[in-house]
């Protein structure tokens, strides 16, 4: 019994992201695995949903920081895969997202 609770509490803590966690840290954390590392979403997930590529400039155009940010609070209303991030993230960690996914658009290379 013992075991099984530490197993579960160690998975949970596993997937916790923390308040001081960079809003890299927590793109490659809650993010990445559907929207790939480079927002390109060039993922199993991103190809099959078709998901935008985060850093097209026309994408970045036509998509306002509220629209972004209402994305990441409560989840897409056209798609259920991309869930409501409002009980999982800060509503600092989401305003960190929001700009880091406006510097997607321009990658240091
Ligand atoms: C389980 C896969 C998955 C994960 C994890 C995920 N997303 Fe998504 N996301 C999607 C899908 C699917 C869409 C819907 C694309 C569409 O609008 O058709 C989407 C849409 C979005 C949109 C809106 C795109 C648009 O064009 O309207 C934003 C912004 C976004 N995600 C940001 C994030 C951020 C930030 C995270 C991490 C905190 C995240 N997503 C995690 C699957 C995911």
């Amino acid at each position: 019994m013992k075991t099984r609770f530490a197993l579960v509490l160690a998975l949970s803590l596993s997937a916790t992201v923390y308040a001081e966690d960079t809003p890299a840290d927590v793109w490659k954390a809650k993010c990445k695995s559907c929207h790939g590392e480079d927002g390109k979403a060039k993922t199993k997930m991103g190809e099959k949903e078709k998901i935008p590529d985060f850093t097209n400039a026309d994408w970045q155009k036509k998509h306002s920081d509220e629209v972004i940010k209402d994305n990441i609070t409560n989840g897409s209303k056209e798609n259920a895969k991309m869930k409501a991030f409002k009980d999982k993230l800060t509503p600092e960690q989401i305003d960190a997202l929001v700009k880091y996914i406006r510097g997607l658009s321009a990658p240091a290379k």
